[in-house]
């Protein structure tokens, strides 16, 4: 009797097991789809197919369970062994394991009838009220077979100083604005230089063209708007000119876009400053640099910033076109950070 007893048990136990390792889209899946790759994964945004339904993950199935596994999808290179940062565009175990259970049980729907609404995306703007909104003038890509980086240099017209807390910016044509940089001049260069060149905008790689443009924040894509905490703010210059700079890949000739900034400013009052430091920047002399890559070399580049005092970081920005493939950032006690 003992015996059959725990064999019941035994049963028991393995049939929850079961029930809980199959997972349905209505009932498992789909929130966790729609929350976590939506965003990127519809029409007009920058994923290559949708994930708006039941069967656009049932034809994708094969391929969620690869990116998912393999930790490509959602994008999130950071290593988070290392450093956590806030905002992490990733899955936890707990989802990662559903949506694999989900695909290795043929991808069940479930009851259809219990399944989550796919979210609206409008293009309604996330700051609905801003303070100062800047568009660059329509502009047709000239990328045919190189790479173009094109900067917009725009007047603020601000008779006095402002402290930015939210920056939105809107792609006018996501399938072609690879990167926006944008920055800030109060020198008048940047606009002179737009004034020189007889089309809309100038093409400068790798800032505005000028060392009195100051970067104010950027773009990429599946970057969310960037908003400060209350009594934080960027200071934006008055009768300064924000700069645009724009990342448009090769073969993207003749697409048109205008991509448009939103800011909101603070009150004013009692702010807590924030500046936005190009702390490895290839312009600036590098501890080992120039940076300069011999073909066929693989080379590792450092660079030094000295804190002078204490502070808060709220974000870093690791970016390298082309063939950049790690960065990595070491504290030391005594006074240094050296990126990588
Ligand atoms: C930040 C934007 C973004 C998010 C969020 C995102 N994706 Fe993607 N996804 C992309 C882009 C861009 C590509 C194309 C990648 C390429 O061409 O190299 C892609 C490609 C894919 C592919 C094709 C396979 C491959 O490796 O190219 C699959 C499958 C996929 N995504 C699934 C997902 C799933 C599942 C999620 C959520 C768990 C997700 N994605 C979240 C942007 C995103």
């Amino acid at each position: 009797m003992k015996k059959f007893l725990s064999f019941g048990l035994l049963i028991v136990a393995l049939a929850t097991a079961k029930a809980q390792t199959a997972p349905t889209w209505s009932a498992d899946v789909a929130s966790i789809i729609y929350n976590k790759c939506a965003n990127c994964h519809h029409a007009g945004a920058i994923g290559p197919f949708p994930l708006m339904s039941y069967q656009d993950a049932f034809v994708q199935a094969a391929g969620i369970e690869g990116s998912v596994s393999d930790n490509k999808m959602p994008p999130w290179p950071p290593d988070p062994t290392f450093r956590r940062y806030a905002h992490e565009r990733m899955l936890s175990t707990e989802e990662k394991t559903k949506i694999l259970d989900w695909v290795s049980n043929g991808a069940p729907q479930g009851d259809a009838n219990t399944a989550p609404a796919p979210p609206v995306f409008t293009n309604a703007w996330d700051i609905a009220n801003p303070s100062l909104s800047v568009a660059m003038p329509e502009y047709f890509s000239e990328a045919v077979s190189d790479d173009i980086y094109k900067c917009f240099a725009i007047p603020t017209n601000l008779t006095e100083d402002k402290f930015i807390k939210s920056i939105e910016v809107i792609p006018g044509n996501r399938a072609v604005v690879h990167h926006v940089l944008i920055f800030q001049d109060q020198s008048g260069d940047c606009l002179a230089l737009d004034a020189a060149d007889p089309n809309p905008g100038y093409t400068n790689y790798g800032g505005a063209g000028s060392s009195n443009a100051k970067m104010v924040g950027g773009w990429a894509p599946g970057a969310r708007p960037y908003s400060l905490p209350n009594g934080f703010g960027i200071r934006l210059k008055a009768n300064s000119a924000l700069v645009l700079q724009i990342h448009y890949p090769s073969g993207t000739a003749g697409s048109i876009d205008s991509t448009r900034v939103n800011f909101e400013f603070t009150d004013g009052t009692n702010v807590r400053e924030v500046y936005v430091f190009p702390v490895l920047n290839h312009i600036q002399s590098m501890i080992t640099g120039p940076l300069n890559i011999p073909a066929n070399e693989v080379k590792t580049f450092e660079q030094e910033f000295y804190v002078p005092y204490k502070m808060t970081v709220f974000s870093v920005a690791p970016h390298m076109h082309l063939i950049g493939r790690s960065t990595k950032r070491i504290c030391c006690a005594t006074r240094q950070c050296r990126y990588y």
